[in-house]
Formats: structure tokens, sequence, C-alpha cells
């Protein structure tokens, strides 16, 4: 599989292109990579402190991508939540290159000058050093996955997940980065039981459903600022993985699960409604088909299934 993925993902190969994981030490991972038996992250990470002040340029980095990514949808990340519910509890991973080898648009995309980091204090203090190029970085981040463990043992939380491609045209991006930069995250750091949320009809639902047979644990949640979001969870899965990059069939999907009949319209917020009562009701575990989501346009409906044994 790591031909087929290296086929796909070119820049995977590349020596100056490497995963990243920025985590305060306390944080850090005892034996990473070690449950999930698995070859594609051969590269050894690179190392960033956030409690290291001199790293400030890497952190801002990483803001100015967050923000201009999620800033549309009004879901900008403020820097005390950054700092008090990702960086305390959990870590960042992501891919990081050299400035030498990004292209004339991709540095453009990423310069520090034209896209500051928002209320960064790197402007103002007379301690921290401010970057004028990127070519004063050794590393610039590229990605970001932001995972927390929670109270629940062995389950974590997938907090954030935000690649450059989304301010990049086709032909300049880097197919599989989002992908990978989460897939590497809950690789190194062992992670089995993975939840996370976002929002119905988002691009990243092609993506969250691919890492484990994804259970719908929450259809619609007027406690979040976006009611439209959906609450999963998957038993992480790495077989799963490859089929983000070759389309192939889930057949262990097909042969667990089966179609209930029924379907969640990611434009209506009456069918999220009905989703989530059914929930409610424990009429479930309900989950969806990575398959069919590959398959379909995002604002598509979506057909529901259940375990076999359930019917
Ligand atoms: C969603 C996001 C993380 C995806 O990362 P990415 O690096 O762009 O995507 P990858 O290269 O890993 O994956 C490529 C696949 O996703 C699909 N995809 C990515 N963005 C898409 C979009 N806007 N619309 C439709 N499909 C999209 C591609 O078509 C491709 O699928 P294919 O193999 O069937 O062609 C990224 O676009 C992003 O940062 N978006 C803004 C922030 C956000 O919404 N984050 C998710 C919050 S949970």
């Amino acid at each position: 599989m790591i031909n087929e993925l290296l086929k796909k993902a070119t820049w995977l190969n590349n020596e100056d292109i490497r995963p990243y994981v920025f985590v305060r030490h306390e944080n850090e991972i005892a034996q990473p990579g070690s449950f999930h038996k698995l070859d594609w992250f051969k590269q050894k990470p690179i190392f960033k402190d956030p409690l290291d002040i001199t790293e400030i340029a890497f952190a801002d980095r990483i803001y100015s991508l967050e923000e201009r990514a999620f800033g549309p949808s009004n879901m900008a990340m403020p820097r005390w939540v950054f700092y008090d519910c990702a960086v305390m509890p959990g870590f960042v991973a992501g891919f990081a290159a050299r400035p030498k080898v990004l292209s004339k648009l991709v540095r453009e995309v990423l310069d520090p000058k034209k896209y500051p980091a928002s209320l960064s204090p790197i402007k103002t203090s007379k301690v921290l050093k401010e970057i004028e190029s990127l070519d004063e970085m050794d590393w610039v981040p590229l990605s970001l996955f932001i995972i927390i463990p929670t109270m629940h043992k062995g389950e974590w939380v997938a907090h954030n997940l935000c690649s450059v491609n989304s301010l990049l045209p086709k032909e300049e991006q880097f197919y599989g980065l989002g992908f990978l930069s989460k897939a590497f995250g809950l690789w190194y750091a062992n992670v089995e039981q993975c939840s996370g949320m976002t929002q119905w009809g988002s691009p990243a639902l092609k993506l969250h459903s691919h890492y484990g047979h994804l259970e719908v644990i929450g259809a619609y949640a007027p406690v979040h600022s976006h009611a439209k979001t959906i609450t999963y969870r998957v038993q992480v899965n790495t077989h799963c993985w490859e089929k983000f990059f070759n389309k192939e069939i889930d057949l262990a999907f097909l042969e667990h699960y089966g179609p209930t009949g029924t379907f969640i319209d990611p434009k209506s917020e009456e069918s999220m409604l009905d989703f989530q009562q059914r929930i409610e009701r424990e009429e479930g575990p309900f989950f969806l088909s990575a398959g069919e989501i590959a398959q379909k346009k995002l604002e598509d409906k979506l057909m529901i299934y259940q375990m076999k044994q359930q019917y």
C-alpha cells in the first residue's frame, strides 16, 4: 500500500517535508506508533515545544493558517483556546516543510508579513523575535491536527483539523495532507478510539469517515455554536485508511452493517433533529458509510446504516 500512497501523495517522499509534533514535554507519547501496525510514517518527526517562547513563530504560522481556514465559518480558534484546551491537555500534529522547497504561491499563502497571526504579541514584544520572511524559519507548518485525551480511558477527541490545501488552487495542493495529518496523529499517539465533531456537509466528513467505521453519536448539537454539527466516534482501524487513497470498497463495512432505508439530509435541520431523536431513543448505534460519502456530493443525502444483527 505504501507505494500506492506515495503515487498520490508524492510530497510524502520529500525529506524536506516531515511530520511534526508540537507538544509540551509532560504530554510526550511514551511509545509512539507502537499500537497500530503501519509503515506510512518512516520519517522522524520534528519536535516543537509550545512552552518554548522562541518557537512563537511556529505557533503563529499555525494560528494564521487556522484562522483563514475557519474564519469564513466563524470558527477561528482564539489563542487562549489553543493554549488552554489544546496545548495544555493534548498535542498538535501535522506536517511541516523547509521553506526552500515551497513554491512561490505556497510561500505567499504562508507569508508572515502578508498574513500575520491575529493578536500575536510577537509584533510588540521586546523579547520575542519577529519573523520577516519564511526563510528565517527552520520548519513551516502546512497543516494541524489537534487531539485531546478524554476522561474515558482510551478515547481521544479530535478537536481541530486544518490544511494549507484549503487556501491553495488544486494544482498547488499536497494531496492527502489533511487526511495524513490526522492519520499521523492517531498512529503516533496510539489512539484506539477517536471522537470528533464536524458540520453536516463539510468536506472534512470525507476524511473523518476513513479512520474506522463511523458511528454517529450525535446528529444535532444545540450546545455547539453551530447546531448543525455531527458528533461521531470511530474505533480506529488502519485497514480503512488505505481506502481513502485506493477507493476500494470496504467489504468489512458491508458485511457488518446494512442500510436502514432512511437518510440524513445535510441540508435539512429537521432531518438532523429526527436522527438525533432516534439516537436519544437508543434505536442505534447508527453508522455512515465512508465509501458512500466519498462518492457523493457534500450536500447529498446519506444513507444511515445499522449493525446487521440489530435488524
Ligand atoms: C477539510 C480539510 C482539512 C481537508 O484537508 P485537505 O488537505 O484539503 O484534503 P486531503 O488532500 O487530505 O483530501 C483530499 C480529498 O478530500 C476532498 N476534499 C477536500 N476539500 C474538499 C472540498 N472543499 N470539497 C469537496 N471535497 C474536498 C478532495 O476532493 C479529495 O477527495 P478525492 O480523493 O475523492 O478527490 C481542509 O480542506 C481544511 O483545512 N478545510 C478548512 C477547515 C475545515 O473545515 N476543517 C475541518 C473541520 S472538522
